[in-house]
């Protein structure tokens, strides 16, 4: 199967790439980057002698070789580019978020509907198995009824790419939250049953980055793409209350906190068991045993859940199946997160 890669940058490089490689089935066709020369380093990398490079993702699109093509570009060409190539009837891989707006993520759905195409955004912790395992305890009905999960993305003192891409609103859609909350959030509504919403609040706050040639940290991630005489007008944390047909999520996120710990995780709270996961790593269970309070970690067998991704993008495209990661369901997520926003600009709370 002819795969073109859009985007050649880091989750590209460190993700997506490695695991065609990895898939036997897959070849990379087609390398595309507006930086010609990180086209032609993916190519000599994990190309072959028929692989092409471009500048232009339409060379990509108007191959009719081409089945299938993963869009690793920064948010504000999700859209454009993931309905360019399914108008164009490829399959498409987006990463996550689907879009920097909610209006973006449903025109986007919409022509999924028209075209019949895939398309599936890279949520990619629905291929994480330690996630999958917990899915299974609360569709098992082990924590009982989950009434309440709680949800923390806080660093202390982080903020990517400072001034660069990360904190542009009209580049990134907005920060913490759509950058690492929607993997959260995500995580919560896989689990749950994809639960309808019915009310958002939230605040979102642009602080601690804001004076930026004075800003003190730890550490920073992008930081080749920082750019102190440029654009900070992201949410740099966030907070927030959302009622759903199923549990009420509340959550607090930071990239960067006057706190000096970062608490990552997520709690699920039921009224027979509880389960705390530690976001990227391992789950413990909180419940009682005749007459006991038990605890304990399932040693889940895991692969790198962006290869599990990959192969089930490729299975999908070749056996027409949906995944848990199709647009259709991944849509109540950019709904949820522009509801939160909504709700920060008005101080009030929104009604889905
Ligand atoms: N799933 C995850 O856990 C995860 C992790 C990191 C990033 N991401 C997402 O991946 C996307 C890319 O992030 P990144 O960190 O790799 O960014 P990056 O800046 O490292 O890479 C993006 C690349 O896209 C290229 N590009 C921009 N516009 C283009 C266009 N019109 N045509 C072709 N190429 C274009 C850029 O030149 C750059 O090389 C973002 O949407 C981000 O949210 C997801």
């Amino acid at each position: 199967m002819k795969i073109g890669i859009i985007g050649c940058g880091t989750i590209a490089n460190s993700a997506h790439m490695p695991s065609y490689a990895n898939n036997e089935k897959a070849e990379m066709k087609w390398f595309c980057d507006l930086i010609i020369e990180k086209a032609q380093a993916a190519k000599e990398k994990f190309g072959n002698e028929n692989s092409r490079v471009t500048t232009n993702y339409m060379d990509v699109l108007n191959d009719p070789e081409v089945q299938a093509v993963s869009v690793c570009t920064p948010n504000y060409v999700h859209n454009e580019i993931s309905i360019a190539a399914m108008k164009a009837g490829k399959d498409v891989l987006c990463e996550k978020p689907a879009a920097r707006t909610y209006a973006e993520a449903l025109e986007m759905k919409k022509v999924q509907n028209e075209t019949g195409r895939i398309l599936n955004i890279g949520v990619v912790n629905r291929f994480n198995d330690n996630v999958n395992a917990i899915k299974k305890y609360i569709d098992q009905g082990k924590l009982g009824e989950v009434f309440h999960v709680y949800v923390s993305f806080r660093a202390h003192r982080s903020i990517p790419g400072l001034g660069g891409a990360f904190t542009t609103k009209a580049i990134a859609g907005g920060g913490a939250l759509i950058d690492w909350g929607v993997h959260y959030l995500d995580i919560v509504m896989y689990c749950c049953g994809d639960p309808k919403p019915l009310t958002v609040s939230g605040e979102a706050f642009c602080r601690l980055g804001k004076d930026m040639k004075n800003y003190v940290y730890r550490k920073m991630w992008a930081e080749n793409t920082k750019n102190l005489n440029g654009t900070y007008d992201v949410d740099d944390s966030v907070t927030g209350m959302i009622r759903t047909e199923g549990p009420v999520i509340t959550f607090n996120g930071a990239w960067a906190q006057n706190i000096g710990e970062s608490e990552t995780y997520i709690d699920f709270m039921g009224d027979k068991g509880g389960i705390r996961l530690q976001y990227g790593s391992t789950f413990k269970v909180y419940t009682t045993e005749n007459g006991a309070l038990v605890e304990y970690v399932p040693e889940v067998k895991t692969r790198d859940h962006f290869q599990n991704e990959i192969d089930a993008f490729i299975d999908c495209v070749e056996k027409r199946e949906k995944l848990p990661s199709h647009i259709d369901t991944v849509i109540i997520t950019a709904q949820i997160m522009q509801a939160i926003y909504d709700s920060a600009e008005k101080h009030g709370e929104i009604k889905l």
